[in-house]
């Protein structure tokens, strides 16, 4: 059995595409012994790409409007009840300021589709950041047109995430009504096409996903050659249709985790918020101990955090700010690893 794992596990990883029953049927393993096997191998695979270091990176959540009725999320427009806010120009130099005294070299500016963000402002927000605090930029903030990817490009971001959620056409359309899968294909297609450091990412356990789903999403990311996967456990909101669903398996979670570093060997793998909140307990230690190397921070002002409610905040994931430091030296101690605040930092560590 384990030298079977092992035999599979290298055909996966030597694939230029590996077969889907392959994917499948690692995907489809529950015993533990077999399953510290895959994720073994692929924590060995992230200490050889990526180094020892956990890589930082803050995010500064600056608008929860959205335009968009996502049937998982609880910023859907269709979630009446929520507050809604935005962070001024000046609210958000604060925590970039902020995370920059902390130490962190890139930032995600990430929101919901806010049909009134003018692509302009956003244009002299990259700006100013690069200008005052040199720090990579990575935008999250959904599907725009070509015309403004590109002007936020030459505004100097770097980076861009856009999630396909579900490589499967027929699940992406039941989760995401009036959104278009093609659309969203090509839209990541262009991102990589204007140069952006690319990437994407799923949600696992959503009613009516198969394995078979999954291992798409996986051949998607590889396909796609990108450069970042997030991956989240699906977390029934309150407020949204899915609200009496079963969350996703953060074990599952975990296996596409592992799968992903295993094809994907040089991709920035966070271990996500979303697998801080799932099953009762944090399983982003675990994740870092399966193939992921980033960990996000979360720098929106105090204030709002309460309102970015894509999931429920069952527990603070890392508490508050002032707390951070302290969490990351309990994080670090419990994977056995160290910290880079930055990528500058985690290439020095790698080459040493
Ligand atoms: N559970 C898990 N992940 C979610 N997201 C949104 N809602 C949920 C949820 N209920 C994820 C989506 C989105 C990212 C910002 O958050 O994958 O792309």
């Amino acid at each position: 059995m384990a030298h079977k794992i092992k035999c599979l596990l290298d055909k996966i990883s030597e694939a230029a595409l590996p077969a889907r029953e392959d994917i499948e049927y690692i995907l489809s393993l529950e015993d533990s012994l077999s399953l510290q096997r895959v994720f073994a191998y692929a924590d060995i695979l992230r200490a050889e790409t990526k180094g020892e270091a956990i890589l930082l990176r803050a995010i500064i959540e600056f608008s929860n409007v959205c335009r968009n009725r996502c049937a998982y999320c609880g910023i859907s427009k269709n979630n009446r009840g929520l507050l809604r806010y935005r962070l001024s120009r000046d609210e958000i130099m604060e925590s970039v300021s902020r995370l920059h005294a902390f130490g962190i070299g890139t930032v995600i500016l990430q929101s919901g589709e806010d049909p009134c963000l003018e692509s302009a402002w956003l244009v002299s927000v990259i700006e100013e950041i690069k200008s005052r605090f040199g720090l990579i930029v990575t935008l999250s903030v959904g599907e725009r047109s070509f015309e403004e990817y590109a002007l936020w490009r030459n505004a100097g971001a770097d980076r861009y995430l856009l999630k396909i959620e579900t490589a499967n056409e027929a699940l992406y359309r039941s989760l995401h009504p009036e959104m278009s899968f093609a659309r969203r294909m090509r839209l990541i297609s262009e991102l990589k096409s204007l140069g952006y450091e690319t990437g994407s990412g799923n949600i696992v356990g959503v009613a009516g996903q198969t394995i078979e789903m999954i291992a798409e999403d996986i051949l998607f990311f590889k396909k796609m050659h990108l450069e970042m996967v997030g991956i989240n456990p699906f977390i029934p909101h309150p407020d949204t249709p899915l609200a009496h669903h079963k969350a996703g398996s953060s074990l599952m979670a975990l296996k596409i985790i592992a799968l992903t570093r295993i094809l994907l060997k040089d991709a920035n793998i966070p271990a996500t918020t979303a697998l801080a909140h799932s099953n009762g307990s944090d399983a982003r230690k675990d994740a870092l101990m399966a193939g992921a190397n980033v960990l996000m921070l979360n720098f929106t002002p105090e204030k709002y955090k309460a309102y970015y409610t894509l999931y429920p905040h069952l527990i603070r994931e890392s508490g508050p700010i002032t707390g951070y430091k302290d969490f990351l030296t309990e994080l670090a101690a419990t994977c056995g690893r160290s910290i880079a605040y930055t990528e500058k930092a985690l290439r020095e560590q790698v080459c040493a």
